[in-house]
């Protein structure tokens, strides 16, 4: 790590990988990761989730490296898998008319709001508090915010450009009202309402019944875009992502990361009187370009996972373990006396140190903070890894066994007791 810092800012590539204490890691296989002091960790980071098959999946990489014996980047005209994912992903994906390729779930929403923006002829765009959808300025702002920056606008960056952000209105997640309120503000100048499904950012908070359809509903009737980011949703719950869960369709999803197993590959699609504006279309008037766009490993990664995805063992298998898990840490929590929500979806999940109900980032600042980290701390010293980072969620990847889930509940248990153990000391030596 010092090495790291002598020559990265910080340390690290994103600003959400340093963490105390600070990780190096030389190697990773199947559900385990391995730092540079011999140290291993049951993952359920899962590189914030993309790896949804395992790290270093085998037959992803068989099909990587045969790609590699045959096409690299050429960068004209197109190829062989890119046909043949944007084909695959139209199958799945329910709105999917047509896709684009692109490297980042950043890029992804980037282009979605463009696009909604052109085809709309407005400005000014929704997103919810506690949903994140990349780094650029018209989104990177009210994730995980602090309860007094909740209800205005609260960038991510120093640097965004501020007439950028005045265009983005921040409804409550869930929030009915707030959407209405914010339709009602500005008539005819919204040109999209974009959301994660699943409110992921924040661990997991689920959509209340009635939540997406109002806002298909209220696209319609306004003639707003509607984006649903599925960036963490897409093939983590279901190779047609959320939507085809909830049965609500958008206008434009935003897939990524699971969707090659941590290669990176991201892509937007949507209805084709909608994408066919993108100039990648004769006379289409909405730029769209990258150099490393539906680059050949990237593809084969993809093609290989969402394969290994359509053999169905998968979901069984994850969806499986997610219920173990939850069940598990329900039952452990509660033993332990210290006030804990368990949530989560399918694979994913996620011990909150408070009581429920949880339906908004509102009910979030609730949630025991100091808690949440120095638990996770404690389980990286029992060689489970669950990022130490507030509201972060878990992932449980084809490559997790019962044995993995069962090692991590002994341990969470055993750090819930010790946690519990040492509150008790503190509130008895607070009342001598
Ligand atoms: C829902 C969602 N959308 C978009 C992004 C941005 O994706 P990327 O980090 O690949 O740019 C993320 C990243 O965490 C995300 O969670």
């Amino acid at each position: 790590m010092e090495a790291a810092l002598a020559s990265t800012p910080g340390g690290v590539n994103t600003s959400l990988r340093r963490i105390s204490p600070p990780l190096v890691i030389v190697s990773a296989q199947g559900a385990t990761i391995t730092d540079a002091d011999g140290n291993s960790y049951i993952d359920y980071h899962a590189a914030f989730g993309p790896i949804i098959l395992g790290h270093n999946f085998e037959a992803v990489n068989r099909r990587v490296r045969e790609v590699m014996q045959r096409v690299d980047l050429v960068g004209v005209g197109t190829t062989d898998l890119e046909i043949e994912l944007a084909r695959k992903i139209c199958q799945h994906v329910p709105s999917a008319e047509a896709v684009l390729l692109c490297n980042s779930g950043s890029e992804a929403t980037y282009h979605a709001l463009r696009l909604a923006r052109a085809v709309t002829g407005r400005k000014k765009v929704i997103k919810c508090q506690g949903c994140y959808h990349g780094w650029h300025d018209a989104v990177a702002m009210n994730v995980i915010s602090s309860a007094e920056k909740v209800g205005q606008w609260d960038p991510l960056s120093r640097g965004s450009l501020t007439q950028v952000q005045a265009e983005t209105l921040v409804c409550g997640f869930n929030s009915i009202e707030d959407v209405k309120k914010a339709v009602a503000d500005y008539p005819g100048e919204i040109a999209a309402i974009i959301v994660e499904p699943i409110a992921h950012n924040i661990g997991c908070v689920l959509p209340k019944p009635g939540f997406l359809e109002y806002l298909r509903r209220a696209s319609d009737s306004e003639g707003i875009v509607l984006i649903f980011d599925e960036v963490v949703t897409g093939f983590r719950h279901g190779l047609g992502g959320y939507q085809k869960i909830c049965g609500v369709t958008p206008d434009l999803t935003t897939l990524g990361k699971a969707m090659a197993n941590g290669f990176p590959m991201a892509a937007l699609c949507g209805k084709h009187k909608l994408m066919e504006r993108f100039n990648t279309s004769p006379g289409g008037d909405v730029f769209f370009a990258g150099t490393f766009n539906g680059y050949p490993v990237g593809c084969a990664a993809a093609l290989a996972t969402i394969e290994v995805l359509e053999t169905g063992g998968v979901y069984k298998h994850i969806f499986e373990l997610g219920e173990r898990m939850r069940r598990g840490l329900s039952e452990i929590t509660s033993r332990s006396g210290i006030p804990a929500t368990v949530a989560g979806y399918g694979s994913t999940f996620i011990t909150y140190f408070m009581e429920g109900p949880i339906e908004s980032y509102v009910d979030l600042l609730r949630n025991d903070q100091e808690l949440f980290t120095s638990y996770r701390q404690a389980l990286m010293k029992r060689g489970v890894l669950k990022l130490p980072l507030n509201l972060k969620r878990n992932h449980i990847s084809f490559s997790h066994t019962n044995a993995d889930i069962d090692r991590t509940l002994e341990a969470c248990e055993d750090v819930l007791n010790d946690l519990a153990c040492r509150g008790r000391l503190v509130s008895q030596s607070e009342n001598k």
